[in-house]
């Protein structure tokens, strides 16, 4: 290996999200979706530079911007994107809602597959829509359930299917041709479609993200894709996103949200790390992806050993594991609650995700060095012994 994912890094005291939010000493983070890992070398020099000039007035977003985006999707994804059809934004979450801006009425409905990253319900519902939730059915991993999906989108009242690829919870990588058939489904209803792809490069060996723009014709002129490299090169404090969008009249409206939202400039640094992300870090995501696997690797021997009435779901893409915990008879937030308070473990309680789909499952982030992994898994077992010898209530 070329990178050194080992090497801890302390984050407590730095403003950090994951680690000072609940500022208490001894808590092990496994929660919000930011990795315990230094940025790319050429990210790190990239920005280094930048801050050398040491004026940090309004940013513009150069050609090589565009070129890298155009770059990275051509050689790693092959999916064919014009310079024009990118529009810049300061965030995914962002992004999502100025298409959903752009591409609903008030009162409409917004159609998830559940459980699902939580911003998608505030985003829905800022845009005054309503959420309908298709709950994904479990069958060796999660599966979509046709029928109810085609049921939603035929609702009157549905005007967009709101897709999360890979899925965050519960780590699949739609298949093509799974994403065919929502996009026949949803074309079939008139139902647009806005795929969050922010996890795109975070793939397990073996499997291969699909761009749900690059399918088709049919899919390029339905979808709104939202992305970034933040998520998968660990640079979401720099708050730099892009909607594609290939298809004219969506872009312009889309991008008529973005003004009247008032996102559309960016800082001096998100521009330059994304540059050195796309044009020059292709190895290092690569390896990070390795070791994300050997993380996995490593708690699935864990809960078959230790937790064996816990089961972790198929993991294809993201580095959120998903753990189901209802062989325990209690509920998800009650289980979050005495792991972080008993074994100072912090993770994500499953009714984040859906109050009704993600009952019943916690969700654990595994993007850190794998010690700081084992002593994190290593107090979640301590504290199953106390679970089933303590007076801990099942419902
Ligand atoms: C599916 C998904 N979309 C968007 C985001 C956040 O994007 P941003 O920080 O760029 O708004 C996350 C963060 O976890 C996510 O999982």
């Amino acid at each position: 290996m070329k990178y050194n994912f080992d090497d801890p890094i302390c984050r407590r005291g730095t403003n950090c999200v994951k680690w000072d939010e609940r500022p208490e000493e001894d808590i092990i983070p496994l929660w919000v979706a930011d990795m315990d890992f230094r940025v790319a070398p050429a990210i790190q020099q990239a920005i280094e530079r930048r801050a050398a000039q040491g004026v940090f007035g309004y940013t513009h977003v150069p050609e090589a911007y565009y070129d890298a985006i155009v770059s990275w999707f051509n050689r790693r994804h092959q999916w064919t994107i014009k310079r024009e059809d990118i529009l810049y934004t300061i965030g995914v979450v962002p992004a999502v809602s100025c298409a959903l801006k752009a591409m609903t009425l008030p009162g409409e409905k917004v159609l998830v597959l559940s459980p699902i990253y939580n911003c998608f319900f505030s985003s829905i519902r800022n845009n005054g829509c309503e959420i309908l939730e298709s709950p994904l059915v479990e069958d060796k991993g999660w599966k979509v359930d046709w029928a109810d999906f085609e049921l939603k989108c035929a609702d009157e009242k549905t005007t967009v299917f709101l897709l999360c690829n890979p899925h965050n919870p519960g780590g699949r990588l739609w298949k093509r041709e799974e994403l065919e058939r929502m996009n026949d489904i949803c074309m079939k209803y008139g139902v647009r479609v806005i795929s969050d792809e922010i996890h795109c490069e975070l793939v397990m060996p073996g499997y291969r993200f699909q761009p749900f723009a690059a399918i088709s014709e049919a899919c390029r002129d339905n979808c709104v894709v939202c992305n970034s490299p933040s998520k998968s090169f660990n640079i979401a404090g720099l708050q730099t996103a892009n909607i594609i969008c290939h298809n004219a009249i969506l872009r312009r409206r889309i991008n008529r949200a973005i003004n009247i939202n008032e996102v559309c400039d960016l800082n001096p640094f998100g521009p330059e790390a994304l540059i050195a992300a796309y044009n020059e870090s292709e190895d290092w995501i690569d390896e990070l992806c390795q070791y994300i696997k050997g993380n996995f690797d490593v708690l699935c021997t864990f809960f078959a050993e230790r937790l064996p009435q816990l089961k972790v779901m198929p993991l294809e893409g993201t580095y959120l594991v998903w753990v189901d915990i209802r062989a325990l008879g209690i509920s998800s937030d009650e289980l979050t609650e005495r792991l972080y308070q008993e074994a100072k473990v912090w993770v994500s309680s499953g009714t984040i995700y859906s109050p009704t789909a993600g009952e019943g499952f916690i969700r654990i982030n595994m993007a850190c060095p794998r010690a700081m992994l084992m002593e994190g898994l290593e107090r979640i077992g301590k504290l199953n012994f106390k679970l089933q010898t303590s007076n801990f209530k099942i419902k």
